[in-house]
């Protein structure tokens, strides 16, 4: 048991990548508090846990929303007394050119993606401090080498990158550990989405296969592996990376 008697928050954490961790978290011995908008899909993944004898529950979250945040960082403390590990995973992408984007869609990329990160982090770093805890953000190897046609979405994670090695310096004296991921493609409803929004879906599989030097996208729970390696101590020095985990997309081929 990795995670033992630690207790997790995951945004985003009822499907895709999000839902992957928190089972692996659970299945660790973490206590996890799944942070979504969605309560139907949050309660799926609960409901199967809870079932399983783990100690998983939601909270209802538009963490785009300081007032929401608040409460489920709340909620977390008078559920389980401690925070120890925070996984920014939320995220929404909206595949387009940026003279397409209208300002009110600029900002609602920009507050589900980036300004949740600044605001769960800004109300659970006293806890975090307390613990010696550690973040772990979601962010894409388009905020590390760009991407055709996704440029909102990309500044979001180039964004998280950068923030992300400004907190660890500003936390490693509190000895909170603050890291990002980087995967390509990887097999979740949002990648499904951004598939269909493509011209040629059938044709965007066969790039996405090729684009990979595994020959294939990952699946999350192959990046719920690396986020369990950077919330627990088999990482413990390590702070202020953005890993890719990408099946050497970012090589080039
Ligand atoms: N799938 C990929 O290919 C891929 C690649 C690189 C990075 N990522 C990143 O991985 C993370 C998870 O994405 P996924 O692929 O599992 O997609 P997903 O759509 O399954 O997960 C995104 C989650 O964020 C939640 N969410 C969106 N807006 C929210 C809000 N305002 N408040 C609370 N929750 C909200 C959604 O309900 C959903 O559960 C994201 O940060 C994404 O950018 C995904």
């Amino acid at each position: 048991m990795m995670l033992a008697g630690k207790t997790a928050i995951v945004t985003g954490g009822s499907s895709g990548i999000g839902e992957a961790i928190v089972r692996l978290f659970a299945s660790q011995g973490a206590n996890v508090v799944i942070a979504s908008r969605n309560t139907l899909e949050a309660s799926r993944v609960t409901d199967h846990l809870q079932a399983n004898g783990h100690n998983v529950i939601a909270v209802r979250t538009d963490v785009s929303k300081e007032d929401n945040v608040r409460e489920v960082i709340e909620e977390t403390v008078r559920n389980f007394g401690r925070i120890d590990i925070l996984v920014n995973n939320a995220a929404a992408i909206m595949p387009k050119y940026l003279e397409d984007f209208e300002e009110e869609e600029w900002d609602r990329i920009f507050n589900v993606n980036l300004k949740s990160v600044f605001l769960m982090i800004k109300h659970s770093i006293a806890e975090l401090k307390k613990t010696r805890g550690t973040i772990v953000n979601m962010s894409s190897l388009n905020g590390l080498i760009g991407q055709k046609m996704n440029p909102v979405y990309a500044a979001t994670k180039g964004g998280m990158n950068a923030m992300t090695k400004a907190l660890a310096l500003d936390y490693a004296p509190f000895g909170v550990r603050v890291n990002c991921i980087c995967p390509a493609g990887v097999t979740t409803p949002l990648l499904e989405q951004w598939i269909l929004q493509q011209d040629n879906p059938a044709q965007t599989v066969q790039d996405l296969n090729d684009m990979h030097a595994l020959g294939r996208p990952s699946t999350s729970e192959e990046v719920a592996q690396a986020a369990l390696f950077l919330a627990s101590e088999m990482s413990g020095f390590v702070t202020g990376v953005a890993l890719p985990v990408d099946g050497g997309a970012s090589l080039g081929y």
